[in-house]
């Protein structure tokens, strides 16, 4: 694939830029990243994000960072490069084939479960050792997601918002429900800036949050976030 077909992965209602970019992990594979906006803007993930998390979250650390174009000094780029010892290249033409997340075979609750407390392993907590994971449905199978640290503690993504992310940059949209772990807690909920990404992004789903003594609550997206933030005053257009 290409940087122009990465691109028409990217969710930017709000402002159109459809900004790409990949990153090669040390292992070698290539992580696509899509930025992703959010009618509360704040709560976009840049490409960067989008890219680099989707190779941490994978076990794999980012060796290069490739962009279509040059980045712009609100993206950060120096601190991501710095936080990961990674060069930045500028290669619109470049070619390539993407990780794919894509956990399929998983049919009963019992082993989507399973598979969601061993996925915590893959969480990257440098700061709160406190492992969250999530799976959401797609047409075309699970996409796993694990919060991700780092050096910046506002910079780091949630679990649920690292699966919506991937879920984007690997070309899913067809979303379904999202299950949430987090073994540590007695009590498992997605914090308020989630709330308001998936009700952007699920707004007709559900969420199992798997509660660790083994109850399960499965709660609506409209539940989870009465009174959200509306207005499609800000939307732009489709894309
Ligand atoms: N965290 C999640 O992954 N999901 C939530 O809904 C709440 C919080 C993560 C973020 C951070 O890595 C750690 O938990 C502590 O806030």
């Amino acid at each position: 694939m290409n940087f122009s077909e990465l691109a028409a992965r990217s969710y930017v209602p709000y402002s159109g830029l459809k900004q790409v970019c990949i990153v090669r992990g040390r292992s070698g594979t290539i992580y696509g990243g899509v930025r992703i906006e959010n009618l509360s803007y704040p709560l976009s993930i840049s490409r960067f994000q989008s890219a680099l998390f989707n190779c941490l979250a994978a076990g794999d650390s980012p060796e290069a960072i490739i962009l279509p174009d040059n980045p712009s000094h609100n993206e950060l780029h120096e601190y991501w490069t710095k936080e990961y010892g990674c060069e930045i290249e500028t290669d619109p033409g470049t070619e390539f084939t993407l990780y794919n997340p894509l956990i399929s075979g998983l049919n009963n609750e019992a082993d989507i479960l399973k598979k969601l407390r061993e996925l915590c392993d893959s969480a990257v907590t440098p700061n709160s050792d406190f492992q969250v994971s999530a799976l959401l449905e797609t047409s075309e199978g699970l996409i796993p997601g694990v919060n991700v640290e780092c050096s910046s503690w506002e910079l780091g993504l949630c679990a649920e918002r690292v699966a919506i992310s991937r879920a984007f940059s690997s070309g899913c949209t067809d979303f379904g429900d999202m299950y949430v772990s987090a073994p540590k807690s007695e009590y498992v909920s997605p914090c308020g800036g989630c709330r308001q990404v998936l009700f952007e992004h699920l707004p007709n789903s559900r969420i199992i949050l798997d509660q660790n003594d083994n109850r399960r609550m499965s709660v609506k997206t409209t539940q989870l976030l009465p009174y959200h933030f509306g207005g499609e005053v800000l939307r732009k257009s489709n894309s």
